[in-house]
């Protein structure tokens, strides 16, 4: 979707549909009138009112896009509404959309910008049928705002998140025989052009290391396992500590021999979207030359049940020298982090890592589909994400980390086991990841309930994958570790 940001005065052309932003109780007047009389139009959030060629106007087509009162009107409501707007004229057979927002400056006008780039966002390389009337038409939207310099120069760092969301999302979208380890590490080194320098470990690299965790959820495998090490150095002091993200990216969780039912098991391709968010971060980072030195890690495999899977009751060691008692090999999510957290503390020395992952339906049973669990064992980073998250829309719940729980994961025979029972699933997952943290500040964000939504209840998200994540990471990067 190609953006402009044009003055009021601009003329209209043609294959040109027009959408208003309406304020719930300032429903337009005058040649309107009639119209929204006829109708319950109010301008409350999520209305519409679709009008084909209005009396006394000259636009073909006419949407009002209901936003709900003035006083709410914010970033976020903007891009809301410019979704919206986007919906409901996209596949009417217009070309461009001109959208129309009271009193718009340069802060909403980019935003409206940004909500239009993540709701035409779709996944369709794959589509070679659809037919003609059932694809968007719509090209190019003309932003209207009093100050479209202003608008143009506010823009560019948000186009780099709808770019970089659009990149997580088309990862977490290829299915598994597309997107497997060698292919993901592939896709994220052609990240270099942007100034990303990424360095990719394979099985004799990660065996060299003593990586018999992630290995081990690997090994059933014929796809190779693979570690992405992704580095913005953007600080004016090239060697100041950097910050860390590490991620899941299991490209397909079968579950192994644990072998999970097969309704829903098409779901597990999207079971790298922690490693998917993480180098959507690394893309936004660089595309706007973040001031900060920034160091993503991503465990890449695939959890198949193959003669040669680990089995479940088989010990692993992982590079921190810590023993594992696989108990249950659909519980890989963690065995991956373990050593790819390890070996980002061990080589980097980070003053904090946030770890995302899609690891455990617990966190579903929890919490539901709009927000994700944060975990952490440092306030204030704490609340550095939780800061961030209300900001972007990108919702977080803080869980606990109660000591108490940890003796469901004490194992008879190793040092740790890697399930800890049904009671609290998302809480003994995140403890035994605590197990592997050496002293730093870390956070640990379960996304298995938003990475992946279907139906959708955001505007600005389709169906599908959400690129949940990058957002709420590129924002706490900006407003606390900058500068
Ligand atoms: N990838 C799954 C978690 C998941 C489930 C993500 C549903 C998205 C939707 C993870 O690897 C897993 O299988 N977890 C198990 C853990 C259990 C075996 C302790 C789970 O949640 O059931
Ligand atoms: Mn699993
Ligand atoms: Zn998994």
């Amino acid at each position: 979707m190609e953006i402009e940001f044009v003055a009021a005065a601009a003329a209209l052309q043609p294959k040109t549909a027009v959408a208003q932003i309406v304020f719930e109780g300032e429903a337009p007047k005058g040649k309107l009138d009639q119209a929204v009389a006829a109708s319950r139009f109010t301008g409350a959030k999520g209305q519409t009112l679709d009008l084909v060629t209005p009396a006394g106007l000259d636009v073909a087509r006419l949407v009002l896009i209901g936003t709900g009162k003035r006083e709410g009107f914010d970033a976020l409501a903007a891009e809301h509404a410019a979704a919206n707007a986007y919906a409901a004229l996209k596949a009417t057979g217009f070309e461009i959309l001109r959208l129309e927002i009271p009193e718009a400056d340069a802060e909403t006008a980019a935003h409206a910008a940004l909500g239009l780039r993540l709701a035409a966002y779709r996944f369709d390389k794959y589509r070679t049928k659809e037919p003609a009337d059932k694809k968007p038409s719509l090209l190019s939207a003309q932003i209207v705002t009093a100050d479209p310099d202003a608008a143009r120069t506010a823009f560019p760092p948000l186009a780099a998140v709808a770019d970089a969301v659009s990149f997580t999302r088309d990862l977490v979208s290829e299915p598994a025989n597309i997107l497997y380890p060698v292919e993901f590490a592939r896709r994220v080194k052609e990240l270099g052009s942007l100034g990303l320098e990424v360095e990719i470990l394979g099985e004799p690299e990660m065996t060299k290391l003593g990586m018999g965790s992630l290995l081990g959820v690997g090994q059933g495998s014929v796809r190779e396992s693979q570690l992405v090490v992704i580095r913005w150095n953007g600080a004016a002091d090239k060697a100041a500590q950097p910050i860390a993200f590490v991620g899941k990216g299991v490209c397909f969780d079968s579950g192994g021999i644990s072998i999970k039912p097969a309704e829903g098991m098409e779901d597990m391709k999207w079971d790298m979207g922690g490693a998917g968010a993480v180098a959507g971060l690394m893309h936004v980072l660089a595309a706007r030359k973040a001031k900060v030195n920034v160091v993503g890690i991503l465990g890449l495999v695939e959890n198949m049940p193959d003669a040669n899977a680990q089995r479940p009751g088989d010990v692993v060691t992982s590079m921190s020298g810590q023993t594992i008692e696989v108990i249950n090999t659909d519980a890989e999510g963690r065995l991956v982090l373990a050593d790819a957290i390890w070996y980002c503390q061990d080589r980097f020395k980070p003053k904090l890592i946030v770890d995302l992952a899609t690891l455990t339906g617990a966190i579903i049973t929890a919490l539901g589909n709009e927000y994700a669990g944060l975990f952490s064992n440092n306030d204030e980073l704490a609340a550095n994400l939780l800061d961030a998250s209300q900001k972007e829309g990108e919702l977080l719940w803080r869980m606990p980390l109660p000591d108490a729980y940890n003796k469901q994961i004490d194992s008879v025979i190793a040092d740790v086991k890697n399930t800890g029972g049904r009671a609290g699933g998302s809480i003994t997952a995140a403890l035994f990841i605590q197990k592997f943290i050496n002293g730093v500040p870390w956070a640990h964000l379960d996304i298995a309930s938003t990475a992946w939504k279907k139906p959708s209840s955001t505007p600005t998200i389709p169906d599908g994958a959400t690129g949940y994540g990058v957002r709420l990471l590129n924002r706490m990067v900006q407003e606390k570790y900058e500068g």
